[in-house]
């Protein structure tokens, strides 16, 4: 019986280091110039997510700008009244805003969500939470 069992397990951690090989690879090929620490972010709180992440296309007050495009403000954002849409936006894009939460923890999405929710005039104070990432991934 052991032996019976034990084959097919070998054979599937044969396969999943396979794809570990082949994953290590790829993050080899993409690993050019910039990115110093891997593929994400390591700032953990929303604010240091804030200002490194968002800040450079949503402003330093969330006020957002209008030039070569049209970056939304975030401040005073009645969108943000329900934690799930940011959340969503975050991790997937809209539009000219790309999927930056794809490069972050589902804890490093809930925390920059919660600042923004919670700063720039905004005052939504029921948290999203690590959970709520995580199902919207
Ligand atoms: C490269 C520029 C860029 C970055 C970086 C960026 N955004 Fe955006 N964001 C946009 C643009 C552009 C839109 C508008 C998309 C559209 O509707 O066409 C947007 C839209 C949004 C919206 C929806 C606003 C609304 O009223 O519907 C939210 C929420 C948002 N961004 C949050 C964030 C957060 C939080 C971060 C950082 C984790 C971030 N964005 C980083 C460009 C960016």
């Amino acid at each position: 019986m052991t032996q019976q069992l034990a084959r097919p397990i070998g054979l599937f951690a044969a396969a999943a280091f396979a794809a570990a090989l082949s994953a290590t690879a790829a993050l080899a090929d993409s690993a050019g110039a910039t990115f110093s620490e891997g593929d994400n972010f390591s700032e953990k709180t929303g604010q240091e997510l804030y200002s490194n992440v968002c800040q450079a296309c949503h402003m330093d007050k969330g006020q957002g700008a209008v030039g070569a495009g049209k970056y939304p403000a975030l401040a005073k954002n009645e969108n943000l009244a329900a934690g799930g849409y940011p959340v969503t936006v975050v991790l997937h894009g809209l539009k000219g805003m790309p999927s930056v939460g794809q490069m972050m923890s589902d804890d490093q999405v809930a925390a920059v969500v919660n600042y923004v929710r919670t700063n720039f005039g905004n005052d939504y104070k029921d948290a999203v939470t690590v959970e709520d990432v995580a199902g919207a991934r």
